[in-house]
C-alpha cells in the first residue's frame, strides 16, 4: 500500500492555530478523519485540544482508532456522515467549536484497497460506497437508473462529453447481463471514447468513475448540507478550513464562504449598516493550492484547493 501522506498538514495546523490558542479548552472537528494524519498533528501540537472526528467509513475508523491509540483520551471518533455535525454536537452537549477541518474525497486507503471498487486499474466488484453498511453500490446505480439519469450524472459529475455513448454501451452490457466489475466498466468507457480523445487527459475511465463515486456517496448533497452546519458551529474567532480536490466540491465551498463573508449593506455605502456586517471573514482571499515541493512528493495534492474563513462576530 502506498504510504498515506496528509495533504497540506503544516498549513492546516498553522491556519487553525490562532483559533485554537485563543481558547482554554479548545475543540476542533475533523470532519474527515481518514487515517488520522491531521488529527494526530493537531493533538500533538496542542496538549489541551480535544478533537471530535467523523468518518463514514468503518474501515478508516478501525485504522484511526489504532493509530491514535496513544491520544484516545482527547479524541471522540464518530462513525457518521459529516452532515450530522449539528446533531452530533448537540448530543455531546457542545455549543460551539474553535475549528473545523474538511479534507474531502476518498483516502489513499480506500483507493488502494481494490475490493472497494474505487480504482479502475484493478478488477473488483463495482461498489464505491465509503460506508459499505448502507446505500446503493455503483453496480446498483448502473443497473437501475434510467438512461437519462445516467447521462446526467456522468456528464455533470464527471464532466464527460461522451456520456451518451458511454451510457448506451453500459445499457447494452446490462441488458446482456455482462456488466460486472471495475475492469469491465473501464473497458466499456474506453471503447465508447473516440481514439483521438483517448490519447489525452489520462485514463478515460477516470471521469466516469468519479461521477459514479459522487452519485453513490451523494457527495455534493452531503457537502451542501454540511458546510452551513460547520459554519454555524464556530465560536467567535473559530476557523473553518476546507480542502477540495475537484471543482464541483470547491464551488460549493466557495459559494457558502462568499455568502457568509458578504455584508448585507447595499453596495456603495461607506460603512456597514447596523446588524448587517458579515459575521465571517476570509482568512485566505480566494483559494490556495499545494506547493510544487508537496505535489512532487504527493501527486494527490496537485488538484487540491484550500479555503478558510473565520467567525468574527456572534
Ligand atoms: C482524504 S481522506 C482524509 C484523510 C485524513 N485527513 C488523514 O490525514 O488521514 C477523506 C476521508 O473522509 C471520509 N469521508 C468522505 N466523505 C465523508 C462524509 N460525507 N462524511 C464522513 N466522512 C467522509 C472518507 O471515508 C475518508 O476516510
Amino acid at each position: 500500500m502506498q504510504l498515506h501522506i496528509p495533504v497540506a498538514l503544516n498549513r492546516c495546523v498553522a491556519l487553525l492555530t490562532p483559533a485554537i490558542e485563543k481558547s482554554n479548552s479548545p475543540i476542533v472537528i475533523d470532519a474527515t478523519l481518514g487515517m488520522g494524519g491531521h488529527t494526530r498533528a493537531l493533538l500533538e501540537a496542542f496538549p489541551s485540544l480535544r478533537v471530535i472526528a467523523f468518518d463514514r467509513d468503518s474501515a478508516a475508523i478501525a485504522i484511526a482508532r489504532k493509530t491514535l491509540h496513544d491520544l484516545s483520551e482527547r479524541v471522540t471518533i464518530v462513525h457518521a456522515v459529516y452532515d450530522e455535525i449539528a446533531v452530533t454536537l448537540e448530543n455531546l452537549g457542545i455549543t460551539a467549536v474553535d475549528g473545523v477541518l474538511f479534507d474531502l474525497g476518498v483516502s489513499s486507503l480506500q483507493l488502494d484497497d481494490a475490493d472497494r471498487g474505487f480504482a479502475y486499474s484493478q478488477d473488483a466488484p463495482l461498489d464505491m460506497r465509503m460506508d459499505q453498511s448502507t446505500g446503493l453500490s455503483a453496480l446498483d446505480v448502473l443497473m437501475t437508473y434510467s438512461r437519462t439519469d445516467l447521462i446526467h450524472i456522468i456528464r455533470l459529475y464527471g464532466e464527460e462529453k461522451f456520456a451518451p455513448k458511454i451510457v448506451d454501451n453500459i445499457i447494452k452490457a446490462r441488458d446482456a447481463g455482462t456488466l460486472k466489475g471495475t475492469k469491465g466498466l473501464a473497458d466499456i468507457v474506453k471503447e465508447s471514447i473516440p481514439a483521438p480523445a483517448r490519447r489525452t487527459g489520462g485514463n478515460p475511465a477516470k471521469r466516469t468513475f468519479q461521477a459514479l463515486r459522487i452519485e453513490v456517496n451523494q457527495e455534493l448533497e452531503v457537502l451542501t448540507r454540511a458546510i452551513p452546519q460547520a459554519i454555524a458551529s464556530l465560536a467567535v474567532g473559530g476557523r473553518l478550513v476546507v480542502m477540495a480536490y475537484q471543482s464541483l466540491e470547491d464551488k460549493i465551498v466557495k459559494k457558502a464562504f462568499t455568502e457568509v463573508t458578504t455584508s448585507g449593506t447595499p453596495l456603495g455605502l461607506p460603512v456597514d449598516l447596523p446588524n448587517s456586517a458579515a459575521h465571517y471573514e476570509f482568512v485566505i482571499r480566494g483559494s490556495e493550492g499545494a506547493s510544487e515541493a508537496e505535489i512532487a512528493e504527493n501527486p494527490r495534492a496537485s488538484s487540491m484547493r484550500l479555503r478558510a474563513i473565520e467567525r468574527v462576530a456572534a
